[in-house]
This record gives structure tokens, C-alpha cells and sequence, in this order.
């Protein structure tokens, strides 16, 4: 029996050697109708209706119909909806208790409490392993409507307060801010918190909807594909920027300060959260958005030096990277919103989840009618063949070879072959060249 590699096997490369788009930028894995970026024009569309006009004139609720049927509700139909999200809303005591229990935990972050939740909510969904379109619909509009009582579950047990119930009489996003505080939600707020769940519901082919569908591809359940786009959100390059962000702006802490902490950022190379997009050049079309919010709110809430600050610093990034393509993206100015209105920052990413949770269910539905797994291929860059060495007969790696788990002091750990190594050498690397393409 031969162990080497196929003949037709072709994708064995030295490192390099065969070019691959990293981190699949420009890689088309899908046609969709949800959405359009604009990348170079600053421009985003749901279904072709202008990101602007469905900032001003829609509501969330009316974005998730557009976005699960690609056509607006009629008056009538919109109703409907907004009554089948509201009757959704409530969630088992069990899942208030695991959240308590879970956000409780000192190193839980209020996403992996999120991700904890929304598994669990699986459990008392009679349909939740269905692969039948009607229930698998309803699971999408379910989950829509129980994320924002799981975020606000997750809000309340940070703070030591017992959960808020959902109400029916309040639109999703009213209601949202109802079971954050337990107070009647100012119209304004409300307002303003329908206006970043309709602007964070959909974003094309973004990292945490690519989760989404990519799961959803296996044909495993809609709650195992969201909670794949609960982990993507989360992360610090994504939609866990705009915890990032505020944190900066208070690290900067005045807007004379903003300049100097840019450049220092600038020479030092870092990535400057709330800055910089994998498809827009320019200004995102939702950060302009919020911004104008983000005036009126701060106003509001005494919070006019944080903007002052985000002012700063857009201002010098734009100077210093502008011409490279590092603008504002959605998050920049997100936090400055909610924090003025009372959001703790580590609900930031939680509430951006409750939006994003339409664009997931809506693709995954979308990809499901006409589904192929996503199966790609990596590169192989590994050698063609390595023997077995016995555990006792393996050494330590070199100070510049070892890619295994960190040093130990005590023992060596390793996968050195001293007679493996002493072949290849004698070999060359012609030779490892000529065994890889054989
Ligand atoms: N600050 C400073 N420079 C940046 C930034 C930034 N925020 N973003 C990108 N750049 C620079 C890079 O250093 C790189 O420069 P180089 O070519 O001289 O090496 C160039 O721009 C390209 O950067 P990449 O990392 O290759 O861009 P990529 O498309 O892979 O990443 C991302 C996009 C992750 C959004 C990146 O811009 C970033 O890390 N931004 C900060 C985190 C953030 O705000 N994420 C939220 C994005 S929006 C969202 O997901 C909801």
C-alpha cells in the first residue's frame, strides 16, 4: 500500500506558490437578492430600495418582511408581521435561569452568554429539527423576535436586575428598550433604536452571515447556523468594533488628545476599530447615517465629548488614511448611539446581533431553496510524507521550527525525525519539489 498522494492531487504547494484570495476577498460564493454594497460608491440597498430611505421612512420590522420575501409588506401584511414577531417574543424560564447563571460568570461575555442562550432556546422549539419550509420559516421569524428578549435577558442579569418580560403592545424596538429598563421607552429612543436595528439587518456576504449560511449548508438546524453567526459577530474585526470603539474614545479622553493617539496608532500599525472595510473605500452609508443620530442623541444625553472625540479622530484618519481607503464603518459611531442612551458596552454587540439576526435567517432561507454545502479547499503546504516516529525517539523543534504548543521548560515536545530530517537534507529540496508534484 502507497500512502503518497494521488497523482491528480494538485493543490500541494510550496507556501506561495499557488496564489489563493486571502480571506476570500472578491470570491463570489453566492447569487442573493437581500442586499447590495456599493463599495466604492458608499452605497447599500436592501432589495434595491436605498439604505437612506428605509433609514428614514421603514421600520425594523418592515426591513425582516423585506428581507425574508424581498418585497414590501402590504398595510395589512404588515400588521400581520409585526403581530407574528410580537406573539414570538416570550422565552422559557429555563432561558432566563441559564442566562442568569450564565452572565453571572465573571469571564462570560455577554455574546457568549448570547451564543449559550440562542442554543438553548432550540430546546423548546417543537420544530426546531424540521426541515419542512414552513417551519423552518417560522424558526427564522422566532428567532428574529427572541433574540432582542434573550439580549435584553443578558442586560438585566448584568446589572443584578431581574428580567423584564417581552410586551405585544410595543414595536420590537420600543420593546427592546422596555425590557432593557422596565421603563416606558421615550418615542425618540425608540425611535432611534429601530433606526440601528434597521441599519446593522443585512450586509451581504459579511463574515458572520457567511457562518451562517455555510452551517445552514450541512443542512443542520437554523439555531446551529445562527449561533455559527453569533461566534463571527462577536470577534473584534467584525461586529465586536463597536465595543472596541468606545473604548478608544474614552482611552483618548479629550478631542485635543485625538491626533496624537492617531498618529501613534498610525506609526505603530494598529487597526484603528470602527475604521476600514473589506468592500468599502469610502464612508459607509451607515456610519453617515448614524452620525447624524449620534448629535441629536448625544445632546441629549450629555454625551457631547465623545463625539467631539470620534470628530477628532475621523478627522485626522481621514487626512492620514483616507486615500488608502480607511474610512468610518458602521461601528464607529454605533457605540457613541447606544451609549448615550443608556446601553452598557458590552450590550453593543449583543444589540447589533438582534438586528443582524434578520440578514442570517433571511440567507440561510435563501440559500437552503437551491443548497450545496460550501465546501472549498485549502492549499497544502505541509510535507508530502512524514513518517510516524515513535514517542520516544521524538526531540524538541529548533527555536525557529516549532509550530506545536508552547515550550515547555520541563520536557521537550516535538515531531522532529533526526533521520527524517538528515534524508530530506541529503535530498535537497528538488527532490521535495519533485515528491509533491509526482
Ligand atoms: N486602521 C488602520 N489601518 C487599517 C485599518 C484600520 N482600522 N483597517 C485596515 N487598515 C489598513 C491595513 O493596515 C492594511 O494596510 P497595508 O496594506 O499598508 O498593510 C490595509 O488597510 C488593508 O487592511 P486589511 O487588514 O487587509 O483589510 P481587510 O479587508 O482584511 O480587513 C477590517 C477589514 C477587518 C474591517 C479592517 O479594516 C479592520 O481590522 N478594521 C478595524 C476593525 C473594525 O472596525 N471592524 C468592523 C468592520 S465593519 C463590521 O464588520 C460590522
Amino acid at each position: 500500500m502507497t500512502t503518497a498522494m494521488s497523482e491528480e492531487y494538485k493543490l500541494v504547494a510550496r507556501p506561495g506558490e499557488i496564489p489563493f484570495a486571502r480571506g476570500l476577498e472578491g470570491v463570489i460564493t453566492a447569487e442573493s437578492t437581500k442586499s447590495y454594497v456599493d463599495g466604492i460608491g458608499g452605497k447599500l440597498f436592501y432589495h434595491g430600495i436605498p439604505i437612506e430611505v428605509l433609514a428614514e421612512r421603514s421600520t425594523f420590522e418592515e426591513v425582516v418582511f423585506l428581507l425574508l420575501y424581498d418585497r414590501l409588506p402590504t398595510r395589512g401584511e404588515l400588521a400581520a408581521f409585526q403581530e407574528r414577531m410580537a406573539a414570538e417574543r416570550e422565552i422559557s424560564d429555563f432561558v432566563y435561569q441559564l442566562v442568569a447563571a450564565r452572565a453571572g460568570m465573571p469571564r462570560a461575555h455577554s455574546m457568549a452568554v448570547l451564543r449559550s442562550a440562542v442554543s438553548c432556546l432550540s430546546g423548546f422549539d417543537a420544530a426546531a429539527e424540521s426541515d419542512a419550509d414552513a417551519d423552518q420559516e417560522q424558526e427564522a421569524v422566532r428567532i428574529v423576535s427572541q433574540m432582542a428578549t434573550v439580549v435584553a435577558a443578558i442586560g438585566r442579569a448584568r446589572a443584578g436586575l431581574p428580567a423584564v418580560r417581552p410586551r405585544r403592545d410595543l414595536s420590537h424596538a420600543a420593546n427592546l428598550l422596555w425590557m432593557l429598563t422596565g421603563r416606558d421607552p421615550d418615542p425618540y429612543e425608540a425611535r432611534v433604536m429601530d433606526l440601528l436595528l434597521i441599519l446593522h439587518a443585512d450586509h451581504e456576504c459579511n463574515a458572520s452571515t457567511f457562518a451562517v449560511v455555510v452551517v445552514k449548508s450541512t443542512l443542520a438546524d437554523m439555531y446551529s447556523a445562527v449561533v455559527a453567526g453569533i461566534g463571527a459577530l462577536k470577534g473584534p474585526l467584525h461586529g465586536g468594533a463597536n465595543e472596541d470603539v468606545m473604548r478608544m474614545i474614552k482611552e483618548i479622553g479629550a478631542p485635543e488628545q485625538a491626533r496624537a493617539w492617531a498618529e501613534e496608532a498610525i506609526a505603530q500599525k494598529r487597526k484603528i476599530p470602527g475604521f476600514g472595510h473589506r468592500v468599502y473605500k469610502t464612508m459607509d452609508p451607515r456610519a453617515r447615517i448614524l452620525r447624524q443620530y449620534a448629535e441629536e442623541m448625544a445632546r441629549r444625553a450629555g454625551t457631547g465629548r465623545w463625539l467631539q472625540i470620534a470628530d477628532a479622530l475621523q478627522a485626522t484618519i481621514q487626512e492620514r488614511l483616507g486615500a488608502k481607503g480607511i474610512w468610518p464603518n458602521v461601528d464607529f459611531y454605533s457605540g457613541i448611539v447606544m451609549a448615550s442612551m443608556g446601553i452598557p458596552e458590552e450590550l453593543f454587540t449583543p444589540v447589533f446581533a438582534v438586528s443582524r439576526a434578520a440578514g442570517w435567517v433571511a440567507h440561510a432561507l435563501e440559500q437552503a431553496k437551491d443548497n450545496r454545502i460550501y465546501r472549498p479547499r485549502f492549499v497544502y503546504v505541509g510535507p508530502e510524507e512524514a513518517p510516524y516516529v515513535p514517542l520516544e525517539d521524538r526531540e524538541a523543534p529548533g527555536p525557529r521550527e516549532g509550530t506545536g504548543p508552547a515550550e515547555s521548560q520541563e520536557k521537550p515536545v516535538g515531531m522532529e525525525n533526526p533521520d527524517a530530517r538528515k534524508r530530506q537534507q541529503a535530498e535537497g529540496p528538488a527532490r521535495e519539489r519533485e515528491r509533491k508534484f509526482a
